[in-house]
């Protein structure tokens, strides 16, 4: 599928200003994706579907993880983090993209898991530091993501665990546990 039929079937579900929110994602994505050598076509698709379910009625997103394989414990969590499962299954569903990696991609742009391919963290972190984001640390992780990939990840799941502690709210495990295990990798490999 090319970008321009892309776009133009994603707009249809995202409100103005969260698409250009997702042309930023696509934009700061294949800059990363050519950085850092990945498959740019794959990059691009995921960038501009990785929002595909955020306008759906919270309850066609809990039917849809109740009936799928899905962790269920993601119902007891923020309904923030329910977006990007279900929107991994909806793109395959209604779009017909069925390509594991961009899926992936997709599914867990929002939580992080442990072992991110390279594809997962070029997404994770384009979603936070597309131009038009302006949380306080956003620049400092965009100076590293052009240096130091695994690093910025680490950054930016810190910041973003950071952020929800000082909201008081919950932090879904799978967050906790990626920020755990890019750190001791990162350290690993620096020792
Ligand atoms: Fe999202
Ligand atoms: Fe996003």
């Amino acid at each position: 599928m090319n970008r321009d039929r892309a776009l133009a079937i994603v707009k249809e579900h995202l409100t103005d200003h969260r698409y250009i929110h997702t042309v930023g994602v696509m934009n700061t994505a294949i800059e990363l994706a050519k950085l850092y050598d990945a498959d740019e076509s794959k990059v691009e698709l995921a960038a501009i579907f990785h929002d595909y379910a955020k306008f759906r009625p919270k309850e066609e997103m809990e039917s849809i993880i109740k009936s799928q394989p899905l962790p269920q414990d993601l119902l007891l969590f923020d309904k923030e983090l329910w977006h990007a499962p279900v929107g991994a299954y909806l793109v395959e569903k209604e779009v017909g993209i069925s390509d594991l990696d961009i899926l992936n991609a997709i599914k867990y742009h929002t939580s992080g898991r442990t072992n991110m391919t390279l594809l997962e963290k070029i997404i994770y972190l384009a979603d936070y530091i597309e131009p038009g984001r302006n949380f306080p640390g956003v620049e400092e992780v965009r100076e590293i993501a052009s240096t130091d990939l695994d690093l910025a990840v680490i950054y930016a799941l810190r910041n973003t665990i950071q952020f929800l502690l000082k909201k008081q709210q919950t932090i879904y495990p799978d967050t906790f546990n990626t920020y755990n295990a890019m750190v001791q990798e990162y350290k690993l490999r620096r020792s």
